[in-house]
């Protein structure tokens, strides 16, 4: 049985997913709704996470907060998950972030793997790997190759938006991998494209 998909039911996403969808939308506006939803989705992710009792004094008393107790890593993967890396440092501000690059082979698809500079031992616990689109899964499944090849062991995927085939093709390599989506959308067009999607978010974060 594979790990969740999971997708925001927040009455505030649509708004944001509404905005981010339309074509005529600025990369200013593209940019702030990809930040409003990934605050969101950095919220759902990080729901479980492990804690520990630290005490601290407020003027009045000594009290007790649990707080985080895990090292985690983002890795954003090159170009579009730049978009993603400050809403989610907002939250989690020790996190160590990790830069993969990968870009899309236009005739096969495929992912090609242009920068890797993930060390060699001393993982972390946990990794997040944060994309606005989850297509095909090539990219997600490379990525989750190199972090396995890392060490660490708990990985979980954000992205804005994701397509059913490229949840399917996680999950049939790596059922165990959490899944969080702003919204699943429909298909792939011919052209590895998600429908209705938001077209390529690279460009549209980037304005190119
Ligand atoms: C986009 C997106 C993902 C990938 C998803 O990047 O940001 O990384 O496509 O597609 P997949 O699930 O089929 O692998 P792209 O390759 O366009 O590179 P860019 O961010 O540099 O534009
Ligand atoms: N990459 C994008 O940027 N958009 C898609 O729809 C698919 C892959």
């Amino acid at each position: 049985m594979p790990a969740d998909v999971n997708t925001l039911s927040h009455p505030l996403a649509g708004e944001c997913l509404k905005l981010l969808r339309d074509k005529n939308t600025t990369p200013e506006i593209f940019r702030q709704q990809a930040a409003k939803l990934t605050h969101m989705l950095a919220l759902e992710i990080s729901k479980d996470l492990p804690t520990t009792p630290q005490t601290s004094e407020t003027p009045l008393a000594q009290t007790t907060e649990n707080v985080m107790a895990s090292r985690i890593a983002l890795v954003p993967i090159l170009r579009a998950g730049i978009a993603m890396v400050d809403p989610f440092l907002y939250f989690i501000p020790a996190a160590e972030v990790m830069f993969l690059g990968m870009y899309r082979d236009e005739d096969t698809h495929e992912p090609v793997s242009y920068y890797n500079k993930l060390p060699e031992g001393n993982a972390p616990e946990i990794a997040y790997i944060i994309d606005p689109m989850l297509a095909t899964g090539g990219s997600a499944i490379l990525t989750i190759e190199a972090i396995q090849k890392w060490g660490v062991k708990d990985i979980k995927l954000a992205a804005l938006i994701g397509a059913p085939e490229g949840v399917k093709a996680v999950h049939d390599q790596y059922p165990e991998i959490d899944i969080h989506l702003a919204a699943l959308d429909e298909r792939l067009n011919e052209n590895a494209y998600i429908v209705p999607g938001l077209g390529d978010a690279g460009d549209r974060v980037f304005n190119s």
